[in-house]
């Protein structure tokens, strides 16, 4: 009996080991955003030049130039960046966004540090918006 349950555990064991070294899928898995964070709205006034300046140099190289995630980067990642004119993208909040861009997750970097002023960060969730179909 007590070994019928060891075995039974150490195959769980190597099963639980096998799952977290398996790729990732390639299917973006869903992003959880806390709720004080979907809450938030766009506190600045749309800067547009200095959006499209902040693109430009942190996002575009993955995200591309109109945000379909075609950037030039973009064929060497494992996940898809999204599509930030598609409908899925435009109908989660103002500050899901604000929270995705701050925070990133694996291959999407943080810009918490990059990006330090969070009054940018909003600039280019105006500019995200505006990238809409
Ligand atoms: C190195 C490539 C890379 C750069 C540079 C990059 N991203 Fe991303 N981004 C990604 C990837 C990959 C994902 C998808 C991540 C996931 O789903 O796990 C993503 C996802 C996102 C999402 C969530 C998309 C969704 O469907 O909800 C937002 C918002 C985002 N990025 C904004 C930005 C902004 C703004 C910048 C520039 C400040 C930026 N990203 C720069 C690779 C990048």
């Amino acid at each position: 009996m007590k070994m019928r349950m060891l075995s039974i555990l150490s195959f769980t064991l190597v099963i639980v080991m096998l799952m977290a070294f398996m790729p990732s899928p390639p299917q973006n898995a869903p992003w959880s955003v806390p709720d004080n964070y979907k809450a938030m709205k766009n506190p600045v006034k749309y800067d547009k030049t200095a959006a499209a300046a902040l693109y430009s140099t942190h996002c575009k190289s993955c995200h591309g130039k109109e945000g379909l995630g075609d950037g030039t980067k973009a064929a060497q990642l494992k996940t898809k960046c999204g599509d930030f004119s598609s409908a899925a993208f435009q109908k989660q909040s103002d500050g899901a966004i604000f929270y995705k861009t701050m925070e990133g997750r694996d291959e999407m970097p943080s810009y918490k540090k990059k990006i330090p002023d969070q009054n940018d960060i909003w600039q280019l969730v105006h500019y995200m918006r505006g990238l809409a179909e």
